[in-house]
């Protein structure tokens, strides 16, 4: 279970490891028991969360593991579809993830935006679904090399935000993670700079802020992820406004996930 007033202090950072379609279900229970068993010699770390994404088929493993060995790591999905039961061909829904006590679902991913063609208003779809099933939504945005490049990026970005947090719900916005991914950054070994990480940031808490209007109440933690590893993590969370990490392929081995963990300070 999530402490949700100590997870959405600004000094609390989240570290995600996204595995994408990596790791079978052998390969994740292994991963998963390594990990644990870092966390474990790391001794008690205090002000973050880590949450693990495997691939739908391994999820039910992985729970197994996290619950026997009684780790305090967090179960995440990596998609979800909203509707919670019907003739919807391979998709798996929010309400079905929640039974797998899932605490965290990423939502609007750029590969799944691009390479499957869902939109602003999927995303909020989903969204919505996996709030409505007490979980947290990790949503994704980010701009591509060519908005990065001919200076539209901010107004890009902002754009997605606003799509999303315009049409939210109450219950959405007081549990509300952005995971700011520059498209140009995944799995290229590229990482933004602090101060690129740092004015998406605090350009997607300004948006968000301007959107909901200073009267609701609202929960919002904003990440960064884009060829994080070993080396830049440290810099790039010595900001308050870069509130945690959406981890990919320094998340596959459990030595360089757990090390990028400990770099929170
Ligand atoms: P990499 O860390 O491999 O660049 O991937 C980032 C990402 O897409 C996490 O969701």
């Amino acid at each position: 279970m999530i402490d949700k007033e100590q997870f959405f202090l600004p000094s609390h950072r989240l570290i995600a490891g996204n595995w994408k379609m990596n790791h079978n279900h052998l390969e994740a229970i292994q991963v998963t028991r390594k990990i644990c068993l870092r966390l474990l010699e790391k001794g008690e770390l205090s002000n973050r969360s880590v949450s693990i994404h495997p691939s739908f088929i391994a999820l039910r493993s992985v729970q197994t593991v996290l619950e026997s060995e009684g780790s305090s790591v967090l179960l995440g999905a990596q998609n979800c579809f909203y509707e919670p039961q019907g003739a919807f061909t391979g998709e798996v829904s929010a309400t079905m993830l929640s039974k797998l006590n899932v605490s965290l679902v990423i939502v609007g991913h750029s590969e799944r935006r691009t390479l499957f063609g869902e939109d602003d208003q999927l995303v909020l779809l989903k969204a919505k679904s996996v709030v409505a099933n007490n979980m947290i939504p990790i949503i994704c945005v980010g701009e591509s090399s060519q908005e990065r490049n001919d200076g539209s990026y901010k107004e890009f970005v902002t754009k997605q935000v606003i799509s999303i947090v315009e049409a939210a719900p109450k219950e959405l916005l007081s549990n509300l993670i952005i995971a700011y991914e520059p498209i140009w950054a995944i799995g290229t070994g590229i990482s933004a700079s602090l101060d690129q990480a740092v004015e998406a940031c605090e350009l997607i808490k300004e948006a968000t802020t301007r959107a909901v209007g200073a009267t609701k109440e609202f929960n919002l933690k904003v990440l960064y992820g884009g060829s994080v590893n070993t080396n830049n993590a440290t810099d790039l969370l010595s900001h308050e406004s870069v509130g945690g990490f959406l981890v990919g392929g320094a998340s596959l081995d459990p030595d360089s996930f757990v090390e990028i963990v400990s770099s929170v300070r």
